[in-house]
């Protein structure tokens, strides 16, 4: 669990031109879902890919408490002995899910129709994020939960004994929220129904139809209108998880500003509530190639081959696309900081309850490394500097945020000063290998 050890202060100093070919590892939110769908069905559920970064091995852990039998087989390679819907036995100690509000959440969910009772609770991080957005739909189940001030960990959530279903309309677009009420429709009777006005990544979705779940999705002026018909038998399956677009994010920014760059990334989701990124920073002049359309592992992919890009504009982010790229608005705003004019993110509201306060840990961050930002509420906007202009020579803070860290990093790789970050230990949460992977390509990142 990250934030529970020792912080690791890291520096990155300016890069040549990057090369080779950037393995990513598998995708954190399938890899969570992997899991936790193999515990629900009836059997033994075998994954390959799966992530093996601390967030996910938390949730592994929190699947034993709750009676399955999670072995691993090899790197990557994972079985789950499922308990089947509503088969969790009750925990005998208290839930620990690190810093992952992805599975603390889909967690509560899963158990929250099984007369059991959990306490729940996490990193300094997870402790300080809300998850009244999960219990408020839960108690329409009949589920009770009983948290700090403002629906703070530690928590404890005691399962409905009759549960019923429910008909949820998402008040943010979160799909960490749409995930915990279906989850927990698995165990009501009848059908639970969540409609979410944007989209949001559809994993738990296409997932719950592989396990062999009756759901549909259709579209009306609402928005999303997602049916799950309760109490189904999961079967269990084989998932190949593919590999992470939100890890792949970083050596791909880390191309497009560092001089001389030309690199591989192989399998990026082209899910399109997945991909926004990939658009924007098409949109910016990225030079990026997409060859190889295929399906891996139930997610259409491509091949990216990415180019030094000199020539990118900042624009103005379309504010519908933020679901879809919610966890890279950091690295965005790195890329941004190396582009021609500004950059302006709207309706990122959201990125202020992540595993930090992403617009301020970025804004802070930005200004120390001498670029001019400015911030709202719900915006965030960057005056880009030009190809190698941001100044850097500063430690920036990442406030137990892997992605925060990770970000400044790779803006360390084309500064014109070195950037250190306070502590890089929560990388291990979603991106274990980033620091090897990142000097394979030709980058100078080391401990501080
Ligand atoms: C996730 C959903 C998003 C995202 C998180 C992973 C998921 O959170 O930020 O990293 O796997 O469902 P929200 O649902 O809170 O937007």
């Amino acid at each position: 669990m990250s934030g529970h050890g020792e912080a690791q202060p890291m520096i990155s100093a300016k890069a040549g031109a990057l090369s080779g070919t950037a393995l990513i590892p598998g995708d954190k939110s399938i890899s969570h879902r992997a899991l936790i769908f193999g515990a629900m069905a009836v059997g033994e559920t075998r994954i390959t890919g799966l992530l093996e970064g601390q967030d996910v091995l938390d949730t592994a852990s929190a699947m034993r408490a709750f009676g399955a039998t999670v072995t691993r087989q090899g790197e990557g390679a994972w079985s789950v002995h499922g308990v089947g819907v509503g088969g969790f036995r009750e925990p005998e100690d208290v839930i620990d899910c690190g810093n992952s509000g992805t599975g603390v959440r889909l967690i509560m969910g899963t158990m929250a129709t099984t007369p059991i009772t959990a306490t729940f609770t996490g990193d300094a991080s997870l402790r300080k994020r809300p998850m009244g957005r999960v219990t408020d739909p839960l108690s329409l189940f009949g589920t009770q939960a009983w948290g700090r001030k403002g629906g703070r960990l530690p928590m404890t959530v005691i399962g409905a004994a009759d549960p019923v279903p429910v008909r949820y309309a998402l008040p943010v677009a979160s799909a960490q929220v749409k995930s915990a009420v279906l989850l927990a429709g698995l165990n009501a009777p009848g059908e639970t129904v969540v409609i979410e006005r944007e989209p949001t990544r559809d994993h738990s979705e296409r997932m719950l139809v592989g396990f062999g779940a009756e759901l549909s999705v259709e579209k009306g002026p609402e928005g999303h209108v997602i049916t799950l018909v309760g109490r189904p038998e999961l079967r269990p399956q084989t998932v190949a998880v593919p590999r992470d677009p939100s890890s792949a994010a970083f050596p791909t920014c880390a191309a497009l500003i560092v001089e001389g760059s030309d690199i591989r990334v192989p399998g990026v989701s082209q899910n399109l509530t997945r991909n926004g990124l990939y658009l924007t920073l098409v949109e910016m002049g990225a030079l990026i190639d997409f060859e190889n359309p295929r399906e891996e592992g139930g997610e259409p992919v491509a091949d990216l081959r990415v180019r030094f890009s000199p020539g990118m504009k900042g624009i103005e982010v379309p504010e519908e696309r933020a679901p879809s790229m919610i966890d890279e608005y950091p690295i965005l705003s790195v890329v941004a900081a190396f582009a021609e004019g500004r950059t302006v993110m709207r309706g990122v509201k959201e990125l202020r309850v992540k595993e930090s306060d992403r617009i301020d840990a970025m804004a802070r961050g930005l200004e120390a490394c001498g670029v001019r930002v400015e911030e709202e509420e719900d915006v965030l906007v960057v005056h880009g500097m030009g190809p190698g202009g941001m100044p850097g020579g500063a430690t920036c803070r990442t406030h137990l945020d892997h992605r925060i860290a990770m970000s400044f990093l790779v803006a360390g790789m084309a500064a014109k000063r070195e950037i250190a970050v306070d502590d890089g230990s929560p990388i291990v949460t979603s991106f274990p290998v980033f620091e090897g992977l990142m000097n394979g390509l030709g980058a100078a990142i080391r401990r501080g």
